[in-house]
């Protein structure tokens, strides 16, 4: 995937410049923090391919993809609170380390910060670009509610999951296409495509994330393997497992899903034996590569050039057999 390393250097110089360490020092230096940990760097790449792949200087996309990439981590800090998580990028999340405060307060600098990068464009694109990134931002947020009201829901549906997932995850994705066609000046049926192939990447991503959450090796994946089970996160794999379960079995799965254990161990595994042998396991992976998919079909009718599209291809496949 050669040309891809050219993004994140050229991100990393530019979020150097950006993201300084400065009074009052307890604000800054949980951002600084956070986005040293650096992360797979997603979405920005995605912005920044995007522009270039639509015959632009991709450096002009610079401050929109950065802009996502501070609200992705501004929306993981308040994640880690709201999910009570330990860890992130392998290092102890923001709120634990510091505390629940300063997890807000950077959280919430750190989205300013985003939207402030938008200043570096003109009056419509600056207007194109922000109101995209609000109507996101926002459904973000409305994923985010949901995601924590079914933890104690239990007639969860997979309908209703995966618009939980499209809000929280995958219209972020979606965006990061969008906006580098945007600065590109690219076609209105350009920005769609684009828009949408990023978003049916992004249901993959976070049914993959899902599934790494129970069975990722704990040495690569940076987060706290069986942390959705113990928060009784209802996933693709909760409501599958569900599905497939005689009456007996519901109840008690219901039941595990109720409480929240001192010791979660026996739960954590308890569930994930539930989970291979009801065949939720195969069912989630059939669903990661049928999204994959439905993105790469979205990928025929971009007009871009061949070689730009195995480029998105292969990123789609990387995504799918990811370990972090
Ligand atoms: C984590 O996103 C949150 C989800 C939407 C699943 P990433 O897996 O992209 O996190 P980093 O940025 O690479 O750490
Ligand atoms: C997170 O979903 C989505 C957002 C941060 C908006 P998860 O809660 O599954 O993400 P991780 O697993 O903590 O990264
Ligand atoms: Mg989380
Ligand atoms: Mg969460
Ligand atoms: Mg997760």
């Amino acid at each position: 995937m050669q040309g891809i390393e050219k993004y994140s250097g050229s991100l990393q110089n530019y979020l150097d410049e950006v993201i300084t360490l400065k009074e009052p020092i307890r604000l800054y230096e949980p951002i600084k923090y956070i986005v040293s940990l650096g992360g797979k760097r997603l979405r920005p790449v995605l912005t920044l391919l995007s522009c270039d792949m639509f015959n632009s200087d991709y450096k002009n996309a610079l401050p929109a993809a950065l802009a996502l990439e501070l609200f992705h981590n501004f929306s993981l800090i308040h994640d880690d609170i709201m999910d009570e998580a330990p860890l992130r990028r392998g290092k102890e999340t923001v709120h634990q380390k510091w505390n629940l405060n300063t997890g807000i307060l950077s959280g919430d600098a750190m989205l300013i910060l985003a939207y402030q990068l938008f200043e570096e464009y003109e009056p419509t694109m600056f207007r194109d670009l922000a109101k995209l990134f609000s109507k996101t931002a926002l459904q973000v947020c409305e994923g985010q509610q949901y995601d924590v009201d079914f933890e104690t829901k239990t007639d969860v549906t997979i309908s209703d999951y995966i618009k939980m997932i499209d809000y929280k995850t995958a219209v972020l994705l979606g965006a990061s296409m969008k906006m580098g066609a945007i600065v590109a000046n690219a076609s209105e049926d350009c920005k769609t495509n684009s828009y949408d192939f990023g978003r049916n990447l992004g249901i993959a991503f976070q049914l993959q994330d899902d599934y790494l959450d129970c069975f990722g090796n704990p040495e690569t994946f940076g987060k706290q393997i069986g942390g959705d089970i113990i928060a009784n996160k209802k996933t693709f794999l909760y409501i599958k497992a569900f599905q497939n379960s005689s009456d007996s079995e519901k109840i008690y799965l219901e039941k595990l899903f109720s409480e929240k254990p001192k010791d979660p161990t026996e739960k954590i595994k308890v569930v994930l034996d539930i989970y291979n042998k009801s065949g939720a396991t195969q069912e989630t992976l059939k669903e990661i590569l049928r999204y994959t998919q439905k993105a790469n079909k979205v990928l025929n009718k971009l007009d871009i050039s061949d070689k730009n599209r195995e480029i998105l291809l292969s990123f789609g496949e990387k995504l799918m057999n990811r370990n972090v």
